[in-house]
């Protein structure tokens, strides 16, 4: 054989966490408002503005319909008759109907990417607020049609009453199939009618819930079984942070503060998101760590720090701001952990989770590059979050790159301050991924332990989940140091990319993993409990890990050849094993991409009948091949 794989008998190695391999979410790339967020409306409270986006209008993604000769003016309005303070913008329809009372005036959505994307025969739930100024009230019906008006459900006829909000509700059940369908929502006879937070889910969302997740996506994310979830970015959280907490347009602002994100979804607000689009808030703090618990996740939430990253470089002296983001991130473990009885617990409960959700980690700040004023700033976040919750892991970083003076600095600030963990991140080309598998071995194991929280090879074929996979089985050797480690970002909506390689793609009706997914995917599966020592040929395209199941006994043998030859390879267990093990494989042309339409990138289950305490495997060109072998 050309190369030699010798694994030790001893169990010797790092265990292995069940939290080691999780996912990193971030609001980036449409993840949430036409991703994740099962939501079909866009813009549904007329809150979109320049301010987020220079192509946006309020009346984004809308436009006025009429039908049976009706007439009006549809126009959004930001007055004392507002639905709340923090959803300030509704729609003022004026319409007449000349006496026909099928004639209706209105508005129509157009979703995302196409369109809206139904299905024939499912359920879909729409909601309004709204007002009348008519004392006899006004007919309000929503529909689906497709694009040259075709009606795609029966309509819903409702009728407003009253000159204050209230919410009006139905189902709309798809009658034929669409990914171009429009949701229509029209006054009839004549007069006033405001309308805000128009909405429309499907009924069958992720675990049925509602205000839920797009079940498609949201069961790609849980098949990689993570062990965490981080929330809600990346950049997304720091940038801002150092602006005032109440900015003078309030509510709109381009900090995160995760008390908007909670309560009633028509009383959350929406933000300039950091990525350049409009955020509604629809999913928040309370669905995220709901998300985490449905797919056995641990909650890794991430809290800005006052000093920001992200191209902004600025920090904040402002004692009062800094008092009032520590307060809000204690508040935050108290929404999480706390009793129902208590403040912010009360709230989980009242949002219909009374048990806690058991946080034990939190992230505070993300890649600053300026690494003494940040240090500064965390150890005040950090210190009010030990003196109240001593048990609670605390993570730093190390600002944006994997090496050089800030990196440096950032980890001497680190050390010196004990911190528990620091969230490192970096993307790279393949070849720094296949030459630095070693980085971990140095790693000080006295030292604070590593959450690397992105990173990616820069590009979304093969070859770079190939320099991933080489690269990760390094990470898993040294889980000693690396407790965790998430591949980065995880969503992309294809229509709407501010960023890329993704994990996880997907238009309005369709979703397919990258390639890199399948990697992820595989380790994740596959964690095992033990490291067990082992040794290879040593060569940058021939890297190799070995676990031990504790619940099984299985051995899993997990082998990269990133080559465009196979690799016959001599494998020594030392140990008895029974000779059938089961076998995945990756495999394919480095240059190869998984599209919507062809995933050539996909696993091959296979049985191997060959094993044994020695025993020849040759592992094929380009793969990723994982073998649990069973004990006798
Ligand atoms: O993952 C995309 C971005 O990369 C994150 O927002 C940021 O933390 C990093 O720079």
């Amino acid at each position: 054989s050309a190369y030699t794989l010798t694994v030790s008998p001893d169990a010797t190695g790092p265990i292995v966490d069940d939290t080691m391999y999780g996912v990193f979410y971030e609001d980036i790339n449409r993840a949430a408002d036409g991703g994740l967020y099962a939501e079909l409306v866009q813009n549904r409270s007329f809150e979109y503005d320049p301010a987020d986006n220079d192509d946006y209008v309020p009346l984004t993604s809308w436009e006025p319909t009429a039908s049976g000769g009706a007439t009006g003016t549809a126009e959004v309005v930001d007055d004392d008759g507002r639905l709340n303070e923090r959803n300030r913008r509704y729609l003022r329809l004026q319409s007449d109907a000349h006496g026909d009372p099928q004639a209706r005036f209105g508005v129509t959505n157009t979703g995302y990417n196409t369109g809206i994307a139904v299905e024939e025969g499912a359920r879909y739930a729409f909601s309004a607020w709204a007002r009348t100024d008519q004392e006899a009230g006004t007919p309000l019906t929503a529909t689906l049609r497709d694009p040259s008006g075709k009606a795609l459900a029966e309509p819903l006829e409702l009728t407003v009453r009253g000159d204050g909000w209230a919410k009006y509700s139905g189902v709309l059940t798809a009658t034929a199939a669409s990914t171009t369908a429009r949701l229509e929502a029209a006054a009839g006879d004549t007069g006033t009618l405001g309308l805000d937070e128009v909405s429309l889910f499907p009924e069958d969302t992720f675990k049925g819930r509602p205000n839920g997740m797009r079940r498609d996506l949201a069961e790609k994310i849980a098949a990689l079984k993570p062990g965490f979830l981080r929330f809600p970015g990346g950049c997304l959280v720091n940038t801002g942070s150092h602006e005032a907490y109440e900015a003078p347009d309030w509510p709109r602002r381009r900090s995160y503060q995760w008390k908007d994100t909670v309560g009633p979804v028509e009383q959350r607000a929406t933000n300039a998101n950091f990525w350049g689009y409009n955020q509604s808030y629809g999913l928040g703090y309370f669905e995220y760590f709901q998300f985490a618990e449905d797919i056995g996740a641990m909650p890794l939430p991430v809290v800005p720090a006052l000093v920001t990253g992200c191209g902004e470089n600025q920090a904040t002296d402002d004692p009062e701001l800094l008092r009032r983001h520590v307060q809000d991130t204690l508040d935050l473990i108290e929404f999480a952990n706390g009793p129902a009885t208590s403040a912010w617990g009360a709230k989980r409960a009242e949002m219909g989770h009374p048990e806690p959700f058991g946080l034990t980690h939190i992230g505070v700040g993300n890649e600053e590059n300026l690494p003494d004023e940040f240090m500064a700033r965390f150890t005040e976040f950090r210190d009010a979050i030990k003196a109240h919750h001593p048990e609670m892991t605390v993570i730093s970083n190390s600002g944006p790159d994997d090496s050089g003076p800030t990196f440096e600095r950032a980890w001497e600030l680190n050390r010196q301050h004990a911190v528990d963990m620091v969230d490192e991140h970096y993307y790279n080309d393949p070849q720094w991924f296949l030459d630095n598998n070693h980085r971990y071995d140095t790693y000080d194991r006295n030292g604070p332990k590593v959450f690397l929280g992105e990173y990616a090879s820069k590009d979304d074929r093969w070859g770079n989940s190939l320099a991933e996979a080489a690269y990760m089985t390094g990470l898993e050797r040294n889980a000693d140091v690396v407790e965790m480690a998430s591949y980065a970002p995880l969503l992309a909506n294809e229509d709407y990319v501010q960023w890329r390689p993704d994990m996880i793609w997907f238009d309005n009706h369709r979703s397919w993993g990258s390639t890199s997914y399948e990697t992820q995917k595989l380790f994740m599966n596959n964690v095992g409990d033990r490291v067990l020592p082992s040794a290879a040929t040593e060569s940058p395209v021939f890297r190799q890990v070995v676990t031990r199941d504790d619940a099984t006994g299985e051995l899993i043998v997990k082998v990269v050849n990133a080559q465009s030859a196979p690799a016959p390879t001599t494998v020594e267990l030392g140990r008895e094993v029974a000779p059938a093990a089961r076998v995945t494989t990756l495999r394919g042309d480095p240059a190869a991409v998984n599209t919507p339409d062809s995933q050539p990138i996909r696993p091959v289950e296979a049985t191997f009948d060959g094993a044994a305490a020695t025993f020849t495997y040759t592992f094929p060109p380009n793969s990723v091949t994982f073998l649990r072998i069973r004990p006798t």
